[in-house]
């Protein structure tokens, strides 16, 4: 990603986190519904108390905070771009670690966590056709030991030319190619879906 691409990500989330607080609008998400079903979506691969957990793009933490209520914990890690979010994050979850860069800034040995997740972080757009985006999922699931679920915003109803969308079914084979056994889950959200990768 390049370093103007960096700090306009990094300078939005410092303006919305002062306008909203903490709150999903300071994050882009519409209400805490909309976060939340995201969450249970990507939950849904069988993630399952005291598994280790990597969370790309972790925002507030939010994750971690949702999981907790169903009743499960977490080794969680999250990574994020913005240091202002963190900051929150870190307020509210000490017993986690969180760490401030892009998965290209850290050195974490392959399989070094049950499951790597990620929601709504690949969602600027880039200019590069989801280059970028297709980086990141291969590294994610270099990652894990058990598997990847990861959300995209859907071009067949979305087209925002701020916005990086992608087409489910071409997202899905390239995954296959990486991951035999990776599903396709659409029916949550119109502008939405969420892949799951399982080793
Ligand atoms: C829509 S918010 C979602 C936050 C969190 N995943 C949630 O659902 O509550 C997207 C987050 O991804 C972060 N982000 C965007 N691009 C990123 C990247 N390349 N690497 C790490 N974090 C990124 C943003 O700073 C922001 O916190």
């Amino acid at each position: 990603m390049k370093k103007e691409q960096r700090k306009r990500i990094v300078d939005r989330h410092r303006d919305s986190l002062l306008r909203h607080g903490y709150h999903p609008n300071a994050l882009y998400w519409s209400s805490r519904e909309i976060q939340e079903l995201r969450f249970e979506v990507l939950a849904g691969i069988g993630i399952k108390s005291g598994d280790a957990l990597l969370d790309v793009g972790c925002g507030f933490g939010d994750f971690k905070r949702w999981f907790e209520r169903q009743g499960g914990e977490l080794k969680y890690t999250g990574i994020d771009l913005s240091p202002d979010l963190l900051a929150e994050a870190e307020k509210r979850h000490p017993d986690a670690e969180f760490l401030c860069g892009d998965l290209f800034d850290m050195d974490f040995a392959e399989q070094s966590f049950d499951w790597v997740i990620l929601s709504g972080a690949l969602n600027e757009q880039l200019g590069d056709k989801g280059k970028y985006a297709r980086r990141v999922i291969k590294r994610m699931f270099a990652l894990c030991r058990k598997g990847v679920a990861f959300n995209l915003l859907d071009a067949r109803h979305l087209n925002a030319h701020d916005l990086q969308s992608h087409q489910p079914e071409e997202m899905l084979a390239w995954c296959r190619g990486l991951c035999p056994d990776a599903t396709l889950h659409d029916a949550y959200l119109k502008n939405d879906f969420t892949i799951h990768m399982r080793r």
